[in-house]
C-alpha cells in the first residue's frame, strides 16, 4: 500500500509517499481503508520531533492520527462494529491507504468522509477544555484562536450548552465566528479593550499560544479559569496547561450526537492527496486553517 513516512525528524521536505506492508488489526482494534485523514498540527509537531515525550515514534514513522474510512479487519474481541461499516476515528499512520484505529465511532448518516476526517481530535481536545476550564451555562468565556479547528468545535460545544463565547480571531474570520454564534474581535493590538467591550469574562482559553496568558489572567481575575493547549509558559502564571487527551471514544460518541443534532460541523478547509501531505503541513503551519485540513485517499 501507499503511504506517507518520514525516516528523520525536520521540516515538509522529510515527508515521503512510499509502499509499505499494510497494517493488521490486532486485539482490540480495526483496520480501514483510509478514505481521508485529518491534518492536525500535532502531526507537524510530530514531524518536527518536538512533542516526542506525548508521543513517542520510531523512525521511520507514519503520520496522522485522525482518519475516516471503510471497516475492513476488525480485531478479536472488538464487538459492535463490522467490516463495510463507516467509520471514523484515531489511530496512528493515517496518511496512508490502510489503517489501524484503536478508537472510532460510525459516522452520523450525511456526514462525507472528507468532513468525518477532520473531527476526533479537535472534538476530544475542545470536550476536555470546557470541562478543564469549568465554565457553566449563562456565563460567558473567551477563546482566543477561535476560528482553527479546536476553536470551531469549542465554539459549537460551548453554544450547545447556553454559555456565551467571545472569540478572537483574524479579520477574515469574523464573520466565521459570528455563524458559530459567538461574539467577535480581531487579536492584535488593542484586543483586550475590544473584548472589555463585548462583556465580562468568567473564563478563557488560549488555543493559539501567542503569548496572551498575562492578558487572559487579567481579564477573567483569576488564573485557575485560564486554560491554554499552546503555550508551555502557561504554568509559570498559575495557568494550567492542557495535555493529556480524554476519552477518545467519548468524545466520538459526543460528536455523532452533537452532529446528528445539527449542533456541530466543522468545515474542510482544503483537502490534498497523499503525494501532497508536504504541502498540507506547510499551509498548516502557516497558522490560518479554518476548520480543519484533510487528505483524501
Ligand atoms: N495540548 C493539546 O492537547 C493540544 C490539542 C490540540 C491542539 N493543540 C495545539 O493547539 C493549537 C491550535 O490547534 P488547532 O488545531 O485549532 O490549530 P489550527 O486549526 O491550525 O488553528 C489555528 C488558529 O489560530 C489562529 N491564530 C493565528 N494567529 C493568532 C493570533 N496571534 N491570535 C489569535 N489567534 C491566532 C488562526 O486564526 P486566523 O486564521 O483567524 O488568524 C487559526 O484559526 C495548535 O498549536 C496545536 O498544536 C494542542
Amino acid at each position: 500500500m501507499k503511504k506517507v513516512s518520514f525516516a528523520e525528524f525536520g521540516g515538509p521536505d522529510v515527508l515521503h509517499l512510499v509502499d509499505a506492508e499494510e497494517p493488521h488489526a490486532g486485539p482490540g482494534r480495526i483496520r480501514v481503508a483510509v478514505r481521508a485523514a485529518g491534518v492536525n498540527p500535532v502531526d507537524w509537531r510530530i514531524r518536527e520531533g518536538q512533542v516526542l515525550k506525548a508521543h513517542p515514534i520510531e523512525l521511520p514513522s507514519g503520520v496522522g492520527l485522525d482518519a475516516a474510512g471503510v471497516v475492513d479487519e476488525v480485531g478479536e474481541g472488538v464487538d459492535g462494529v463490522e467490516v463495510g461499516d463507516h467509520v471514523f476515528g484515531e489511530g496512528s499512520s493515517t496518511y496512508a491507504e490502510f489503517a489501524v484505529l484503536s478508537a472510532w465511532a460510525r459516522m452520523p448518516e450525511g456526514l462525507t468522509f472528507e468532513e468525518a476526517a477532520g473531527y476526533p481530535s479537535v472534538v476530544e481536545t475542545a470536550l476536555r477544555l470546557v470541562r478543564e476550564v469549568g465554565v457553566r451555562s449563562g456565563q460567558t468565556l473567551l477563546v482566543s484562536g477561535a476560528s482553527g479547528g479546536v476553536g470551531s468545535a469549542v465554539l459549537q460545544i460551548a453554544r450547545d450548552r447556553g454559555i456565551t463565547v467571545i472569540g478572537t480571531a483574524g479579520a477574515a474570520n469574523q464573520d466565521y465566528l459570528r455563524g458559530l454564534g459567538a461574539l467577535a474581535t480581531t487579536y492584535g493590538e488593542g484586543w483586550v479593550t475590544r473584548v472589555r467591550e463585548l462583556g465580562r469574562v468568567d473564563a478563557a482559553l488560549d488555543l493559539a499560544g501567542s503569548g496572551v496568558i498575562r492578558e487572559l489572567v487579567e481579564l477573567t481575575g483569576d488564573p485557575r479559569k485560564v486554560v491554554s493547549i499552546a503555550d508551555l509558559t502557561a504554568p509559570e502564571l498559575g495557568v494550567r496547561f492542557s495535555g493529556a487527551a480524554g476519552s477518545v471514544p467519548e468524545a466520538l460518541a459526543e460528536a455523532v450526537d452533537l452532529i446528528s443534532r445539527g449542533r456541530l460541523h466543522i468545515p474542510v478547509e482544503k483537502a490534498y492527496t497523499l503525494a501532497e501531505a508536504a504541502v498540507a503541513h506547510i499551509d498548516s503551519q502557516a497558522g490560518h486553517t479554518r476548520g480543519r485540513r484533510v487528505i483524501v485517499v
